[in-house]
């Protein structure tokens, strides 16, 4: 069966698109990376990326308007015939035109457990709220940020002495095991939007899906 082709958009070092493009590395992977873009040319993750022998591009907004910027990375997606867009760390808000033109076939990656402590600072947000766990989830992108229907989610302990670093390290594990897995998902067709809600459809799709990442 064709393989869904993937075109992931970051920002900086990359570690979650590094978490997809191993998982895909396995042909038996239902979906590949063909396209990684960043809108910071001097993003880590795209040295990455070509080490895996993806294509890249940067693309950088600074240097456009927001519309230009949009339809540049609207028309490489394409023109790379790439039918679903990770955002793995990418750091620009997306407007409601782009949104809607991927809408359902694009899906995030946020250090929290939505819809608790969206926007930046995401672990300070738990450490200051005295949350006893955090965690990170994988959501379809809607206009509204770090927004919409939720696929999985992966629970993390907060401990005593953690400091933002400590429960953002903690936290990224998780969000490594739990992306690969969103998308397996979303190549397989088995994920069915139900309103707000996600159903998985299908065997081994146990919901909750709990990750148990090794304890740091
Ligand atoms: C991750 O924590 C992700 O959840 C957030 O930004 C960070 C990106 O890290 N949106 P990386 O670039 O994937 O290493």
């Amino acid at each position: 069966m064709a393989r869904l082709k993937v075109g992931v958009l970051i920002s900086g070092r990359g570690s979650n698109m590094r978490a997809l493009l191993e998982a895909a590395a396995d042909p038996a992977f239902p979906a590949e990376i063909v396209l990684v873009i960043s809108n910071n040319p001097a993003a880590g993750g795209l040295e990455v990326a070509r080490g895996f022998g993806v294509a890249t591009a940067a693309i950088d907004h600074r240097k456009r308007t927001r519309e230009a910027f949009e339809a540049e990375v609207d028309s490489a997606l394409r023109a790379a015939g790439v039918a679903f867009v990770c955002l793995a760390g990418f750091m620009r808000i997306l407007t409601a035109g782009f949104v809607s033109a991927w809408q359902g076939r694009m899906v995030n990656i946020h250090p929290s457990l939505l819809p608790s402590f969206k926007g930046v600072h995401v672990h300070e947000q738990a450490l200051a709220a005295g949350v006893r766990f955090s965690g990170c989830s994988v959501h379809f992108v809607v206009p509204e940020m770090d927004d919409g229907p939720i696929i999985i989610q992966a629970a993390v302990p907060v401990r005593q002495d953690d400091t933002p670093a400590t429960l953002a390290a903690r936290v990224l594990l998780a969000e490594h095991e739990i992306y690969p897995k969103a998308l397996r998902w979303a190549a397989e067709g088995r994920l069915i939007a139900r309103g707000n809600t996600v159903e998985v459809s299908g065997a081994g799709a146990a919901a909750p899906y709990l990750v148990n990442p090794v304890a740091q």
